[in-house]
């Protein structure tokens, strides 16, 4: 894990950049809003000698326009703030064409001058706005001081907007850090969590902290085959559910809107100006998740290690904000759509409309090839549109906020950065392990299974729980990273090792297996590329009890955690180990012999339950000398005793192979199992399950219902291999 000490540093920088950046951004004074609400108060009346714009009035001295709209700001702008309005008049007139070059005195003459001439629109009831008018007027005031507030309204709410956005994420960052300290509290001081016990405590744990949200978490949610996804635990749920009603009350509090505002023009003014008011604050919102939502998807991201959360955890995060985020993007373009409504035909002449109607469209399609249903489907094709997608989504952002000179755009830069720095430590730790690496890997056609055997540079640590992703250099998938958990054991003669078990599913692996099926010793050396190693220990050392639950191909985080917990066992130590393996058949044993039989000197206890117990005459041993050493240990033990009809075979004997492992056959009653490994526990107990999800969701429930069962701390760890 040297390579986390460059990555803070740098993902850092880039987020304080784009943070910190903010003196750039300038919104509407209360004068240059009356400034403004001046050119809009006079709009609809039309004069004899109009020449030029609305908003750049022809500025000769005989021209009513321009004299009206310099009455207008010697009449309501407050004194001290006048002559710098006046600047601004004489700034505006440079777009006069004529261009004439007033002073500040010039313009005082000017207005005491046409002053005396000026009706008053407001106090002169025979006035008829639809003539064209021969002298200059005197606005309404009501009038212009309500343009004035919605301009100031607007340019306040676009002001506050950035403190909105930020406002989530420091919800966010609060979440984190909270989440930071229970996780690393768990390693750094185990002494202190342990003592957080006691009925009240299990209450809390058992209802809020623990368990799925129904019932399911690493287990893919299904409604009538239709994969619907992964759903988050309780606790991610709750930051959730805080982060959707923080977007909510943000997006819509701290508006000022009111009727006769600056849409006076249109139909429906409040609902103009409400959408006007809500495009901005929710497009802002939507640009501040961009550099977020990028560095949440990082393998190497730096939040992980100030969490110590899982990367699983984080994609769950990862996806609700992107969701998230696309709302935002959605709400903004159909708030700035409507608003546009009538002159859509003029805005797709607009880069940045084309480019921003390009954004959140693609924003729509990578939230819907990213659903559950493709992405778990074809792992691969969601992954290859995403990518795509998601630079479409990004260059479609540049290309938007371009318009804005430079504005918004560091959230941009902050993305692209976090994205290329992930990479850039990607990169790194595959040189870190070495290219032109020969993995030697071998097919177990029973249990289709493929072990991986990969030697690792020295400098290189593997440790329980740690996975890497590994591309094969072979014509088909070499683009392609698959994460697998890694195990080692440093006993080899002839080197270090990492060996990954590899199950056979439809994609690169059956690729794999093809390939190996088809030589002659079901074996192959092959080039590959490690990344990694990735994930965290279970920090289970710091508890008197562990119990490690696997089941199948999680095997490899389960075997590592017992190898470093059992390897400082003596005699003496109060210590207790236990590790349950469940497996369908007796086949894993093959691709697992060696690793089990390494473990033999150990003092801790090592349960398999085989559940499908017909199977298991399959089995023959790889190495038949030691077969006959019939020790048959265990094989009594069996509460699930096997029957076996009829069969002269003596299934148990290969099994003897392993005498200090007691097997079981039948599948396990996980819940008085765990009831009873509670209650006989002295001092706290750590569990670790890491198996199909069916299984890990199991075993968190019976965890968070059981708490009462010890009077000690119980906490639970699960590694997912799903995400
Ligand atoms: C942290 C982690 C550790 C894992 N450890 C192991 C292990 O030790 N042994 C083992 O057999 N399997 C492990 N897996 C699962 C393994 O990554 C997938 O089974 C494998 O990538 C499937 O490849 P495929 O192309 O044949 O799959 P496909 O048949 O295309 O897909 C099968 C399933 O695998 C998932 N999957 C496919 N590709 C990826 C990918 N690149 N990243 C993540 N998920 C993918 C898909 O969602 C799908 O549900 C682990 C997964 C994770 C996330
Ligand atoms: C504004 O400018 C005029 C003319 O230049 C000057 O007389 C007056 O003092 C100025 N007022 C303020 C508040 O600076
Ligand atoms: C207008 O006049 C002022 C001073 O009289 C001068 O500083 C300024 O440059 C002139 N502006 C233009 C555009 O010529
Ligand atoms: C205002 O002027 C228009 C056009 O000159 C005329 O049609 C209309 O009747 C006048 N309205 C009033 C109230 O005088
Ligand atoms: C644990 O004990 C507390 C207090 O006795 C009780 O309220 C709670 O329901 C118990 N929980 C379980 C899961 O039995
Ligand atoms: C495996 O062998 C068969 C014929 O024996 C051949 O058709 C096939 O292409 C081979 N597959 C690979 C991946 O080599
Ligand atoms: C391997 O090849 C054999 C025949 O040679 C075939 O029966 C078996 O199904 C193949 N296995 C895989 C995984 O392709
Ligand atoms: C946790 O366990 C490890 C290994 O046994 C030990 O080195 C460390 O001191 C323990 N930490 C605490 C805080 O007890
Ligand atoms: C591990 O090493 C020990 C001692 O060197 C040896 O007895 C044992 O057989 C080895 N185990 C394996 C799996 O190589
Ligand atoms: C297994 O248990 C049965 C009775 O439960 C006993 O008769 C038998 O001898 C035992 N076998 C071994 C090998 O211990």
């Amino acid at each position: 894990m040297k390579t986390g000490i460059f990555k803070p540093l740098i993902v850092v920088s880039i987020l304080l950049v784009s943070w910190c950046h903010a003196a750039k951004y300038t919104y509407l004074t209360k004068e240059k809003s009356l400034y403004w609400a001046c050119f809009d108060a006079l709009s609809p009346y039309k004069f004899t000698n109009d020449v030029g714009r609305v908003y750049a009035p022809n500025c000769q001295p005989t021209q009513n326009r321009f004299l009206s709209w310099v009455i207008c700001n010697f009449e309501n702008q407050e004194p001290e703030n006048l002559n710098k309005t006046l600047e601004l008049v004489i700034k505006r007139c440079e777009l006069s064409k004529p261009f004439v070059n007033h002073t500040v005195e010039d313009l005082y003459g000017i207005y005491e001058k046409a002053i005396p001439t000026a009706i008053d629109v407001e106090n002169n009831p025979s006035f008829n706005a639809s003539v064209s008018l021969t002298s200059p007027i005197i606005a309404p005031k009501k009038k212009v001081q309500r343009f004035a507030r919605a301009y100031y309204g607007r340019a306040k709410s676009q002001r506050h907007s950035k403190l909105y956005g930020g406002a989530i994420f420091i919800y966010f960052a609060g979440c984190l850090l909270i989440g930071g300290i229970v996780t690393w509290s768990k390693r750094l001081c185990p002494k202190l969590i342990q003592k957080l016990v006691g009925p009240k405590v299990n209450m809390f744990r058992r209802m809020f902290t623990m368990p799925p949200v129904n019932s399911k978490h690493t287990q893919i949610l299904k409604w009538k085959k239709l994969i619907l996804g992964i759903i988050p635990t309780r606790a991610q749920t709750y930051v959730l559910f805080g982060y959707f009603a923080l977007n909510i009350i943000l997006s819509c509090v701290g508006y000022d809107i009111f009727t006769d505002n600056f849409f006076t023009a249109r139909k429906h003014q409040v609902a103009s100006q409400t959408a006007d008011l809500v495009q901005y604050r929710t497009g802002v919102i939507a640009i501040i998740h961009t550099p977020a939502v990028f560095l949440m998807s990082g393998r190497n991201n730096l939040l992980l290690y100030l969490t110590g959360w899982s990367y699983e955890t984080f994609l769950v995060y990862h996806k609700w904000l992107a969701r998230g985020m696309w709302i935002h993007a959605l709400v903004h373009s159909s708030c700035y759509t409507w608003l546009e409504i009538d002159y859509l035909a003029d805005f797709w002449e607009y880069e940045y409309w084309r480019w921003g109607v390009a954004a959140t469209i693609s924003g729509a399609f990578l939230l819907f090839f990213a659903s559950g249903y493709f992405r778990i489907r074809w792992y691969e094709t969601f992954k290859t549109i995403h990518v795509w997608l998601s630079a479409l989504y990004i260059a479609g952002l540049w290309l938007h906020l371009r318009k804005f000179d430079g504005l918004w755009m560091e959230y941009v830069y902050s993305a692209i950065g976090v994205w290329s720095a992930d990479h850039f430590f990607r990169l790194c730790r595959l040189l870190w392990f070495g290219i032109f690496t020969k993995a030697e890997c071998q097919l177990f056609q029973d249990d289709q299974t493929i072990k991986i055997k990969v030697p690792r540079p020295s400098s290189w640590k593997p440790f329980p729980g740690a996975f890497v992703y590994i591309y094969f250099m072979r014509p088909y998938g070499f683009w392609q990273s698959h994460p697998f958990t890694i195990l080692a054991h440093d006993n080899d003669s002839d080197g270090k090792y990492i060996y990954m078990y590899v199950k056979v599913k439809g994609g690169l692996t059956k690729s794999l297996a093809n390939a190996l099926n088809n030589t002659s010793s079901k074996k192959k050396s092959i080039y590959v590329l490690v990344e990694g190693p990735y994930g965290f220990e279970a920090p289970m050392k710091n508890y008197s009890n562990s119990l490690i639950i696997t089941g199948g191909n999680g095997v490899p985080t389960g075997f590592s955690t017992y190898d470093a917990l059992t390897k400082p066992l003596r005699e003496s130590s109060t210590d207790t180990v236990k590790w349950i393996w469940i497996i369908r058949d007796t086949s894993p044993l093959k691709w697992f012999e060696q690793e089990l039989l390494g473990l033999e000197d150990r003092l801790g206890e090592i349960d398999i339950y085989v559940t499908q117990s017909q199977q298991i005459s399959e089995f023959e041993p790889l190495t038949s000398e030691s077969a006959s050493t019939s020790s048959s240990a265990g094989k009594n033990d069996s509460e699930n005793k096997i029957e076996v009809e009829g069969s002269s075979h003596d299934f148990t004997k290969p099994l003897a192979r392993f005498p200090k492992i007691k097997f079981y056959f039948g599948r396990p009653n996980l819940d008085t199992l765990l009831v009873e490994e509670l209650q006989s526990a002295t001092g706290s107990t750590a569990i670790l399950c890491c198996g199909p999800g069916k299984m890990n969701d199991e075993v968190r429930k019976i965890v968070a219902n059981n708490l009462n069962s010890t009077a000690s701390r119980v906490d639970y760890f699960e590694d997912a291999q799903i995400w």
